[in-house]
């Protein structure tokens, strides 16, 4: 769990890792001691909530909790008890409780799941049949050769492809419920206002050819990354390729497609520059996997913005 905590730390997120099984027993006398457990580790969760939203280095609207294996259920649990932003489940077996849903509040829920041998997919279909009722937003994959343990990479399960898919649809999802939440009116957009003097010169067309396109920058990060960059000097190309590729998302934004939906343009600009964002983060944490699976995130972004706009 402290490996996943540090991957998402390494893309920006404030992470706190909380450990729900180290509850004390109480006697058992009234309730069984599992719920008393289950009782005791939610005002754990609570109250790690809350401490979150005090920090200064918090934004308090944009909150989620992640949970793996056994703690899929407690993180349903916590979303139902306290409004965030998202509630993913990562690699978990128990089984989804309908009855749930009702109380989430239309929260956004994720799932990756292992699709053989895992009894808890008996109530899948009525749990997202109870998310599309309520309207909840739901992102559920469900990956038919794994095993649970796939997204754990000491478990003999781990599958190494299935795992990586499943974090680069994690990472789109909190990016977008998360990250992408929607602030109170005040809050200034991060790009809005650069470059106020300044008329570019680049157009659109000219930052594809020179960025995104196999010969410009997008294809030199590729190359680098052909193998694990082997020191820091290798490691600093692949970061400043990524860097740029980012910043080239500010350009895309001050400028105006040809044609397309106008609305849906900063939509497509700022997906496309959280994906680049991922990507230096990862780079800076010198992560091979991370910056490999955060281009690949990168690059699932082209086609949905070239379908509106090219
Ligand atoms: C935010 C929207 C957006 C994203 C994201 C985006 N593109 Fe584009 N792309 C465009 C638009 C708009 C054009 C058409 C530009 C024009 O002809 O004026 C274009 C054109 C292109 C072209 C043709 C340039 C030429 O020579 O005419 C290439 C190549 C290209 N994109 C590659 C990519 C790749 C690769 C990615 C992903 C890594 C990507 N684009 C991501 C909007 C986008």
């Amino acid at each position: 769990m402290k490996d996943n905590g540090r991957d998402l730390a390494g893309i920006g997120y404030v992470v706190l890792a909380v450990d729900v099984g180290a509850v004390e027993k109480g006697s058992g006398a009234a309730t069984s001691s599992t719920e008393l457990a289950d009782e005791q580790g939610l005002a754990k969760l609570w109250a790690a909530v809350r401490w979150l939203k005090r920090r200064p280095d918090v934004q308090p609207d944009r909150i989620g909790v992640v949970g793996w294996a056994g703690q899929g259920a407690p993180a349903l649990a916590l979303a139902a008890a306290t409004p965030m932003q998202a509630c993913a489940i990562c690699d978990t077996e128990g089984e989804l409780d309908p009855a749930l849903v009702a109380r989430l509040h239309g929260t956004p829920v994720f799932a990756a799941l292992a699709g053989k041998e895992n009894a808890g997919l008996k109530n899948l279909p009525a749990f997202r049949q109870a998310l599309l009722a309520a309207g909840n937003p739901q992102k559920i994959l469900v990956s038919e050769g794994a095993r649970a343990g796939f997204m754990e990479p000491s478990a003999k399960a781990y599958a190494h492809n299935v795992a990586e898919r499943a974090w680069v649809e994690l990472y789109e999802f909190l990016g977008k419920y998360v990250e992408d939440a929607p602030t109170s009116p005040t809050a200034v957009q991060p790009f809005a206002g650069s470059l106020p003097h300044q008329k570019g010169v680049a157009t659109i067309a000219d930052i594809m050819r020179a960025v995104n396109s196999p010969t410009g920058l997008l294809g030199a990060l590729d190359l680098s990354l052909d193998q694990a960059p082997g020191n820091q000097r290798q490691w600093d190309r692949v970061r400043a390729q990524a860097a740029l590729v980012a910043e080239s998302s500010r350009l895309l934004q001050a400028l105006q497609p040809q044609r397309g939906p106008e609305v849906q343009w900063q939509e497509q600009t700022r997906a496309f520059a959280r994906a680049a964002r991922t990507l230096v983060a990862a780079a800076d944490e010198r992560n091979y996997d991370a910056v490999r699976r955060g281009l690949r995130s990168l690059r699932s972004r082209c086609q949905g913005c070239h379908r509106l706009y090219r």
